[in-house]
């Protein structure tokens, strides 16, 4: 049995076949309408989600499955002190998959001692988020054509970020990305990170606090919100919230060929009015979301067309 915690779990071989399936679906989703038939995925989630668990659960009914879970801690047996292995291992009882979220970091690690199923990390704390990045590496090649050859720029809090960790380990692997990291200094890419990924990787990438001098050189601009709930202490929280807010005026020196995502929420770091901007493809990057989650769910569960 496969589980996916981490994204280099997966190959750039199961990335682009994951790719090409998430395609297929969107040009031809009657052919997949049935395709999980009488199979059940459980969407544990002991941290807030809009995006990742109802993307999770309205792939696996376009699929013509069902779903079953639970959306907060308090409403289920881990208010009673219920370990995460006990109920994983309850959970797998009920279903074919599991997709779980939790606030610490490793906690799917202790989940796949028990469970009889796949499961998926769907963010555990400040670590990882693969299938955010699952969703990040189908919109890059979607508006590029390739996950080859460019230059992104990673802005805000880059110390926290699952979602940045996550996508800075996936594109280590592929030729001529280079990184430009962008944060206050106490909100750094962690040193894990340089000395287990980008180094060993020999990527070029530089660190810096201004997002004004870094844009005119990016082809993709990935910004994400500052982290409240991984703080250890509210001032710190509102002194560095607003870091960086992008809005029309700081996008004039950058490429007409810019691609800005965000992995979303966002709450201030990206003004409304960017939305118009033809650039802004954080909306779309959210429906690309489901497509590349049905693609995950069928290669788990050893379904193929
Ligand atoms: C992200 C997360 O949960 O890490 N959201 C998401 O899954 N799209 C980003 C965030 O919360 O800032």
């Amino acid at each position: 049995m496969q589980h996916l915690l981490n994204i280099t779990d997966l190959s750039t071989q199961d990335i682009d076949r994951l790719i090409a399936t998430a395609e297929d679906i969107m040009q031809n989703p009657e052919k997949y309408r049935d395709a999980c038939r009488y199979k059940k995925l459980a969407t544990l989630f002991f941290e807030p989600s809009t995006r990742t668990r109802l993307s999770f659960e309205s792939a696996m009914m376009e699929l013509g499955g069902n779903v079953l879970g639970f959306s907060e801690a308090n409403s289920s047996s881990t208010a009673k002190g219920e370990s995460v292995g006990d109920t994983v291992r309850t959970v797998s009882c009920y279903a074919d998959i599991i997709a779980m979220r939790h606030p610490k970091e490793g906690a799917p690690y202790a989940a796949i001692q028990t469970a009889q199923v796949p499961v998926i990390n769907a963010g555990d704390g400040g670590h990882n988020h693969p299938t955010q990045t699952l969703t990040d590496l189908l919109t890059i090649h979607r508006e590029r054509g390739s996950l080859e050859n460019f230059t992104i720029g990673l802005c805000g809090d880059l110390k926290f970020g699952r979602t940045v960790h996550s996508l800075v380990a996936a594109l280590s692997r592929y030729q001529g990305v280079k990184m430009v990291f962008i944060s206050p200094p106490e909100l750094r890419i962690p040193d894990y990170i340089i000395t287990n990924v980008l180094e060993p990787a020999g990527i070029s990438y530089v660190q810096t606090e201004s997002l004004e001098e870094a844009m005119p050189q990016l082809d993709i601009l990935y910004v994400t919100r500052v982290q409240r709930e991984r703080f250890f202490n509210e001032a710190d929280y509102i002194r560095l919230k607003d870091t960086y807010i992008v809005d029309p005026d700081k996008l004039i020196h950058a490429k007409s060929s810019l691609v800005i995502m965000h992995p979303l929420p966002r709450v201030n770091e990206i003004t409304p009015e960017v939305d118009q901007d033809p650039r802004a493809r954080y909306f779309q990057q959210v429906a690309y979301g489901k497509y590349i989650r049905m693609a995950l769910i069928l290669d788990m569960l050893g379904i193929h067309l």
